[in-house]
């Protein structure tokens, strides 16, 4: 059966042990100048409705660096953008290449073109959730402080996709997350109680900071929600992530953004790019972690 990476629930937590642990291997080799050419003439669709940086750039030269291609779609350019249909489409492009790689606005957009792909999909982004971005986080924490089986995660902002993922993440990765967001900005409640006792809805920024290993945030006004920013600014102008706050987590706690970040919006430029953030290291790590990811899909299971 084709195997699809939709959500981090789609992976056992064995599985996102072994995609993390090759991650950690192509790293090294990579900033050592090894090429592995364990995709040679393999070839990537990414299909991307919405703008991206990071995504597109780390699939796009992760495919090359393991000898393979990638080839950018946009709506624009392609007959999804004039109406094909979704099923129509993804059994054309599957046809011609070994995985998809899709960011959309509707995630049942993404599970229906994974129901009629021969090849693996993957999520790069939904309204729903953004699983790529937490192996990336997962990564980056466990670089710097080791595992982050039960380490307590704040949550700090929108519960939307990048908050989804987190509960995910909680419920796979084993760590406690503790969520403050405006009211009326909570995530979905079936996302929340499928992830058990780990997750926690707490009423304010400074309680989900108290003593975390780990502060989180994302932007205040997400792609797709941009005439809805002035009322945002001011719902979230209690949840910004600043040294004050920063203060009351651990002494060793890190600071993540999935990036890109607004300074003096939902995180101040003192923490962005201060001593406890994290975020180039959480950049590159979408490079890494998503060539495993790739490895993994494409041929069945990671190399070694
Ligand atoms: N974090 C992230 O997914 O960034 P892009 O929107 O630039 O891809
Ligand atoms: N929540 C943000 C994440 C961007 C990577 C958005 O959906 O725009």
């Amino acid at each position: 059966m084709t195997r699809h990476f939709l959500s981090l629930l789609d992976f056992t937590e064995a599985e996102h042990r072994r995609i993390l642990q090759r991650a950690e291997v192509l790293r090294q080799g990579y900033a050592q100048g090894e090429r592995p050419q364990t995709l040679q003439h393999r070839v990537l669709a990414m299909i991307f409705e919405k703008a991206s940086t990071r995504t597109r750039l780390s699939f796009e030269a992760g495919m090359a660096q393991l000898g393979g291609t990638a080839i950018f779609l946009s709506p624009r350019d392609t007959q999804l953008g004039r109406g094909e249909p979704v099923e129509d489409s993804a059994r054309v492009i599957s046809r011609m290449v070994d995985a998809v790689m899709i960011r959309a606005k509707d995630h049942e957009m993404v599970e229906r073109f994974a129901a009629y792909s021969r090849v693996p999909v993957i999520n790069a982004l939904t309204d729903l959730n953004h699983p790529c971005q937490l192996l990336a986080d997962i990564f980056t924490y466990e670089q710097h402080r080791g595992s982050i089986r039960g380490k307590k995660v704040a949550w700090i902002g929108d519960g939307f996709n990048m908050c989804h993922s987190y509960i995910n993440a909680a419920q796979v990765f084993d760590f406690e997350l503790r969520i403050a967001t405006p009211k009326g900005y909570e995530p979905d409640p079936a996302i929340v109680a499928a992830a058990g006792a780990r997750v926690h809805l707490v009423e304010s920024a400074a309680a989900a900071a108290q003593g975390a290993d780990l502060l989180v945030t994302d932007v205040w006004a997400s792609m797709g929600q941009e005439e809805e920013r002035e009322r945002r600014l001011k719902d979230f102008a209690d949840y910004r992530i600043d040294a004050a706050l920063m203060a009351r987590a651990a002494p060793d706690a890190l600071f993540m953004h999935c990036l890109p970040a607004y300074r003096g919006e939902e995180v101040t430029a003192e923490v962005l790019d201060g001593a406890q953030s994290v975020v180039w290291d959480e950049a590159e790590a979408r490079l890494h972690t998503q060539k495993a990811l790739l490895e993994f899909l494409i041929l069945g299971d990671v190399p070694g």
